[in-house]
This record gives C-alpha cells, structure tokens and sequence, in this order.
C-alpha cells in the first residue's frame, strides 16, 4: 500500500461567501449581504483585520464553556432576517445562523461538490446512482442530481431532511430525482447490499458522533471502517473485472484524532485500483495568503469517467 503526499483542496470558487479574516481562535466571514464571526479552535495565529471590523460583525457566536463543543449562542448587532439565499455555482440554497454556531452550509465542501459534479457530467450511458450519506444540507445531493445522477440522500434527522428538501425547492430542483431517507447511515448501507442496489458514487460526511432514528449508535473511530468497507461492496463492480468496484467515493472527517494518513490507508484496505487523493481541505483568506484548514478527506475513483459502462 503506498502513503500518499497530502493535498490541499481549497474552496476558492465562491462568490457568496467570502473567509475576511482569521486569528485568536475566531473567524471573520462575509455571507452573502451580512458578517459573521463565529469561534475557529484552528486560527492560533493573530487576526490580519482591526478589532472595530470583528467587532461590528453582524451576528458573533459565543460558544458556551459546557462539554459540547458546538453549543453557545448568537449575539446579533442588527436585525437579520430568519433566512437569505445563497448561490454556488448554478445552486441556490437558504443559509441561516443555526443554534449549533453553522450557517446552514459547509463552504469548504465545493470542492467535493465541483469533483462529483465533473466526474458525473463526464459519464456516458445510463443514468449514474449517487448515494449521500449523512447528507443534512442536501448540496451535495443536489449538486449530483443537477449533474444527471439519480441520488439517494440519507441522513438520521427528519428536521435535516426539511432543511435539504427546503434547498431543493429553493435550487428549483423540485422535479430532480432524489429520493430523501430518513435512516441510521450504516442500517441503510447494510440493507441496500442484502437488496442487491448498486451506486456509480458515494459521498459520506459522517460526524464524530451520532444516533440513528431508532437510536443507533454511531462512533467514527469505532463504525467508518465497517461503513467504507460495506460502501466499496455497495459501488458497481467493474464488468472486466468483477472483484473491482468502480465510481467514485469522497469522505470527508472533521475534528476528531484521526490523521488523513489514517484515513486515506483504512479506505485504501477496501479499495482496490483507482486514483487516490488524500490530505486537507481549507478555505483561502480574502487579502492574506494564510489558509484555513476544516477537515481531512480522502477520495478515490476509477479513472474512467467518460467510458459507456455497460449496467452490471
Ligand atoms: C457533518 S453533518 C454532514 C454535513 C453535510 N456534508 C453537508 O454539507 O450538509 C452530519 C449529519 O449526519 C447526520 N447523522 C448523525 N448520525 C447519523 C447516523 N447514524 N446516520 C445517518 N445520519 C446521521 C446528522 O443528522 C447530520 O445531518
């Protein structure tokens, strides 16, 4: 097995979202019309920005002193409205502030989002099957459908599943076919095999921790490699050599002990063939050169997007 040199993968194809400044654990954000400054345990370094431009941010969340890492609560400036559009690419989406210090997206995952969606436009034949787990805002989802793939969205939370289909009326996708499933991402895996379903590609975004509906338990450290493993027997396999799974599959991990190292070598057990690229992704400052890394991934497909796959 070979280690990997790490890659950057830098989201710098927005226009609605800009990162204005990082430092002393904080970062400054433009979000559409409105500035946010929200905690960043990564931003070690000092802010590049004055006080008074951090300080007259539209809405700042202080996180609590408590055990969950994501609680805390909003202080807002001005009035904002309860939710705004946002575009990336040809998609619109609603952001928002929500009680858990995000705004309704993840703007580091374009580059995901812009992968998927050039693997899926270079497909011929029939229509590519994606599968979404942990989807919760449903961009990816619909990225991929906009891109021609028929996508099954699966997430454990009913109200996330509101939210993306919010997203999908707001895109103008309401026709696109999308299946949204409310279930445990790991139950729902393991019964797609037992049926016999197949997918060209698959996106996971699992958190550290998390519940199925029925009160499953999941532990990153404990389930991913049973979930990546079950992911590559659930990819179509390919028709000259039927013990290769072909398509693509990108997961991405934030915040736990993990190393991409270790995430890139656990997934290249199940995976056999195929391009690899492991490392960080990270948003780029406006106006400093330093960047600001979220999340470890790791992504693999074989490289044959754009050949007739003939149904297996
Ligand atoms: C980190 S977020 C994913 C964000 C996603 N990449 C996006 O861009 O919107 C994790 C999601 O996993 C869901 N989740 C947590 N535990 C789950 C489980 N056991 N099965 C399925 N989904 C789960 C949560 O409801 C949440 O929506």
């Amino acid at each position: 097995m070979t280690a990997h040199a790490p890659e950057i993968l830098i989201a710098d194809d927005w226009r609605d979202y800009q990162l204005l400044d990082s430092g002393n654990g904080g970062k400054l954000e433009q979000v559409g019309p409105y500035r946010f400054v929200r905690p960043e345990p990564q931003a070690l370094w000092a802010p590049a920005r004055p006080a008074a431009e951090w300080d007259s941010a539209d809405a700042i969340f202080s996180p609590s002193s408590g055990e969950d890492d994501e609680a805390g609560r909003w202080r807002f400036n001005r009035e904002l409205p309860q939710s705004w559009t946002l575009q990336w690419d040809d998609i619109a989406f609603v952001s928002r502030p929500t009680p858990f210090r995000h705004l309704a997206f993840f703007p580091e995952h374009s580059v995901h989002w812009r992968y998927a969606r050039d693997y899926l436009k270079a497909h011929r034949g029939a229509q590519p099957e994606v599968l979404n787990l942990f989807g919760y805002t449903g961009l990816a989802s619909l990225v991929c459908a906009k891109a021609g793939a028929k996508v099954t969205h699966v997430d454990a939370s009913k109200k996330a599943i509101g939210f993306a289909r919010n997203n999908q009326r707001e895109a103008g996708l309401a026709d696109a076919p999308i299946r949204w499933i409310c279930d445990d991402a790991l139950t729902f895996v393991k019964r797609e095999l037992r049926r016999g379903r197949r997918y060209d590609g698959i996106i996971l975004d699992p958190p550290k921790f998390g519940r199925g509906p029925d009160g499953e338990t999941w532990k990153l450290e404990e389930n991913l490699p049973e979930l990546l493993d079950a992911c590559q027997t659930l990819l179509r396999t390919d028709p000259n050599d039927r013990a290769s799974a072909r398509g693509f599959m990108i997961a991405t991990v934030y915040a736990v002990r993990l190393s991409y190292l270790a995430l890139a070598q656990t997934a290249q057990q199940m995976f056999t063939g195929g391009e690899w690229q492991t490392g960080e992704m990270a948003l780029p400052h406006a106006g400093r050169s330093e960047l600001l890394p979220t999340a470890i991934f790791v992504r693999w497909a074989t490289s044959d997007g754009g050949r007739e796959w003939p149904r297996t």
